[in-house]
């Protein structure tokens, strides 16, 4: 990562997991032969919309398809949820929702998995099949919650940043990716713990991250552009400082573990950039962000490093090119979480990390890309990674003819932060193992270590390009 790092880490604060054991779905376990017959099995009820669908919605799905909210229909009220019983069932056998695009068999486990157990998904099953039933009771429907009058998910944060002006979505027409300049006015380096986005309309807000800028690079490209802010399809677009993570809808805010900081220096500018995604209607937006300051001692500092490849080539037509990125482990690290990031055209991204004694540690894996959910996602425990590892990705583009390819007929796509351009990154979010900034003489140092190791790469390719 680096200084220059012009894609975003899309920190989401989310992920979740479970990993799939087949047994647990079927329920038709056969008796073992030989053992006295134990009691009968119970017949397995209908299952209903207040007894076992509603907890399921409100757990996994309401986040998003509430109102004000990216879902593009409800699923709070039975009347919701009958009429869609069918669709309800299919995207959840189809694991289409919620969506989550890690492969649950591969890699550690993740924290804030979202996805749907085979016995929740039996269930969605079971009721459509049954017609719907609402159940006993005479409880009310819960209150419909609107998105855009909750408040903060994590209390009130010591630091608001607001979007200095409001920027208006027009109705209908491409995504747009646009960044805005918030001054930070902070008067010296802060550590927070978790960064909260509040998109001020969750309808047309599909991610946002934001990025830190000391060089007012930020403020140079908007002064260029007339409107709120600037384009940039790709991060900041400009040489960061350093990044705060991200925002993806349906994500699950958190704080990072007791002890390991988030660092945003006195002074600095923060580029906050946000994917909308037009609804039809104009829609008026103006993001917040919540930071939380670090309550406890901060030992390490936790920062972004990656696997890139600047040299991918994708040839026109080709619908599986297969780009490799490497990133050489430069100190002892532990690593919290992953974001993998490509554009239009990737198929499917794979990470892992091969250690000094060449055992293997699998990272993470979407099987089927979708430019649409960038998530990052962190493992619930830590992974070591000494000095000598070495993180890969493999990758797979598809640049034939599909809907998602931007050019039509397909073009020869090299690296690039447009939309029309492609990236392969690997971000790994890692803490300098044994760090421990409370102690007097303890540096700071793992971004100045993580930059200069990228610069160096950069001169290095640009020099073997010649
Ligand atoms: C992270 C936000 C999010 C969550 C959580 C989520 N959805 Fe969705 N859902 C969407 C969006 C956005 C769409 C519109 C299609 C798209 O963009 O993929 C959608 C579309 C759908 C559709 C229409 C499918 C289609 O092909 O158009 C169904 C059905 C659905 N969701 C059901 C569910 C169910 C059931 C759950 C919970 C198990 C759920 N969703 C959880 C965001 C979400």
């Amino acid at each position: 990562m680096g200084t220059r790092r012009l894609a975003g880490p899309v920190l989401a604060a989310l992920s979740m997991v479970f990993v799939l054991t087949i047994a647990a779905v079927a329920g038709a376990a056969e008796q073992p032969t030989g053992l006295p017959a134990g009691p009968a099995p119970k017949p397995t009820p209908t299952p209903t919309f207040r007894r076992d669908v509603r907890p399921i919605l409100q757990a996994r799905c309401v986040t998003c398809h509430r109102k004000g909210d990216v879902g593009p229909f409800q699923l709070e009220t039975f009347a919701q949820a009958r009429k869609r019983a069918h669709d309800l069932a299919d995207v959840a056998e189809e694991r289409s929702m919620p969506p989550w695009k890690a492969n649950a068999k591969f890699g550690p486990r993740l924290k804030h998995d979202p996805t749907l157990t085979p016995s929740e998904i039996a269930v969605l099953r079971a009721w459509a099949e049954a017609g719907a039933p609402q159940g006993e009771g005479t409880d009310a429907e819960p209150a419909a919650v609107d998105a855009s009058d909750e408040g903060w998910s994590l209390g009130e944060p010591d630091v608001v940043l607001e979007m200095t002006e409001e920027f208006t979505v027009p109705a209908g027409g491409p995504d747009i990716y646009r960044c805005f300049v918030i001054p930070s006015r902070l008067s010296r380096d802060v550590y927070i713990s978790a960064i909260e986005y509040r998109p001020g309309n969750r309808k047309v807000v599909h991610h946002a991250m934001a990025f830190i800028d000391m060089k007012g690079g930020g403020r140079e490209r908007d002064k260029a552009e007339s409107g709120p802010g600037y384009t940039s399809y790709s991060g900041a677009g400009v040489v960061i400082d350093g990044d705060l993570g991200g925002f993806a809808a349906g994500n699950q805010v958190s704080h990072l573990p007791d002890g390991v900081g988030r660092l945003i220096p006195g002074g600095a500018d923060v580029i906050l950039q946000v994917h909308y995604h037009p609804t039809g209607k104009p829609e008026v937006d103006r993001t917040r962000l919540g930071l939380h300051l670090c309550r406890k001692p901060v030992e390490q500092s936790i920062h972004w490093a990656n696997a890139t490849n600047e040299k991918l080539r994708l040839p026109a037509g080709d619908p599986n090119v297969e780009i490799k990125a490497d990133w050489h482990v430069p100190v002892d690290v532990e690593a919290l979480g992953v974001t993998p990031h490509m554009h239009q055209l990737g198929r499917d991204f794979r990470m892992t990390a091969t250690l000094p004694g060449g055992a293997v540690r699998e990272l993470i894996d979407i099987p089927r890309w979708d430019p649409s959910w960038q998530n990052t996602y962190y493992f619930k425990e830590r992974i070591l990674l000494p000095r000598g590892s070495t993180v890969h990705v493999v990758a797979h583009f598809d640049n034939s003819a599909h809907p998602l390819n931007p050019h039509s007929p397909p073009k020869d796509v090299t690296w690039g932060p447009g939309a029309a351009d492609e990236m392969l990154v690997g971000y790994i979010g890692v803490v300098k193992k044994g760090q421990d900034l409370t102690q007097p003489g303890q540096k700071d140092d793992l971004f100045q270590i993580l930059s200069r190791q990228y610069y160096r790469k950069v001169v290095r390719e640009r020099f073997a390009r010649r």
